[in-house]
């Protein structure tokens, strides 16, 4: 089984002013506050080591608390194992919200942060712009030649789309910077390789995407002791407390959310005042579209939800974003919004 590298690799050595107990050398480092209580080490059948502490009998004790927050209540989740956002330490965390008692654990090459983490009898399915990336087909070919057919409709290309997002985020370098519906890591691994962040958190809700994503990053050398982090979420639920974070990226994405107001509502309420959105989707029509035609596009087509420029603008604004700017080629538009 494909897991985060077992081998002990030094945890990263970039420090986290805004989470100091995101540093390996913190003074804030976890510290075993509930040591004297019984932990469970439960080794299951994917072979992954969940730490499970028994913490409904703490009494009078501070926990420290993470980055990622649950997704049911949004409180800040504790965390018992190696700090770090990298793929090791968190592999090795286990995670749990305080106010929920719900664990989350990374038993797989991702931690799971959606509300329907380790559910034993329910099964959601999602609308299909979310169910077909969840395939492992569709994520194996996303990068070997299904991303490459975008350019047909004005998408520039990963390498110029990264280095348009960055010229956006300047204002958020050096913080954390969470790349929503990353799909298999493609910019992701450019934002972790900039070294412009403190952090990069690859998320999506797909679990072979995610999986995917590992094993592009286990093949690249220079990338194994980056400090990105693999997480599953819903963009409609993102486990992160208000006001957390710095940049949120979202490339070739919003059409395949379920509802983009809530998903966009989720962006903004995660951000920080200054903090930077950017994202890039197809449009429902294109300059070259006839005019004839556009009031007959319907707007969901093929099972994907395309907006168009104004439609993208008004949910932003609608959400609290200011500052938007776009750039739009044929179908393609990348635009960037900031939290006030
Ligand atoms: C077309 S891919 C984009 C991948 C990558 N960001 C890129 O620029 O190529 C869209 C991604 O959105 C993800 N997605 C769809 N619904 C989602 C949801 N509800 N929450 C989080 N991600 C979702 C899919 O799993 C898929 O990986």
């Amino acid at each position: 089984m494909a897991i985060a590298s077992p081998s002990l690799r030094p945890l990263h050595k970039s420090l986290f002013p805004k989470y100091p107990c995101l540093s390996q050398y913190s003074r804030f480092r976890p510290s075993l506050h509930f040591s004297s209580q019984p932990f469970r080490f439960a080794v299951r059948a994917s072979s992954a080591v969940a730490l499970e502490p028994d913490l409904s009998s703490q009494r009078n004790q501070t926990a420290d608390t993470d980055l990622f927050s649950c997704p049911v209540c949004y409180e800040p989740l504790i965390r018992k194992g190696p700090s770090g956002l990298n793929l090791e330490a968190i592999y090795r965390s286990g995670f749990k919200c305080k106010k929920c008692n719900k664990s989350y654990s990374s038993k797989d090459v991702y931690l799971d942060l959606t509300i329907t983490a380790g559910l034993r009898d329910y099964t959601e399915v999602k609308p299909v712009g979310t169910e077909l990336f969840r395939s492992p087909f569709v994520s194996f070919v996303y990068e070997r030649g299904w991303r490459q057919n975008f350019n047909r409709s004005g998408f520039p290309g990963p390498d110029e789309e990264f280095r348009m997002a960055q010229e956006y985020f300047k204002p958020a370098e050096g913080g954390i910077l969470v790349d929503v519906s990353c799909g298999s890591g493609l910019f992701s691994r450019k934002f972790a390789k900039s070294g412009a962040y403190s952090g990069v958190i690859a998320l999506d809700f797909s679990e072979n995407m995610l999986r995917q994503c590992n094993d592009f990053i286990e093949q690249d050398a220079s990338l194994l002791d980056s400090n990105i982090a693999l997480v599953r979420a819903d963009v409609s639920r993102l486990p992160f407390s208000s006001g957390s974070i710095d940049a949120v990226h979202a490339g070739a994405a919003l059409h395949c959310w379920p509802s983009a107001s809530n998903a966009v509502a989720e962006i903004s309420r995660i951000l920080r005042s200054g903090g930077v959105f950017v994202g890039s989707t197809f449009l429902r029509y294109s300059s070259t579209t006839p005019w004839i035609v556009r009031p007959f596009r319907e707007r969901i087509l093929q099972n994907y939800n395309y907006l168009t420029e104004e439609e993208i603008e008004d949910v932003c604004t609608s959400c609290g974003l200011t500052n938007f700017t776009k750039k739009v080629q044929q179908s393609f538009i990348m635009f960037s919004a900031q939290k006030p």
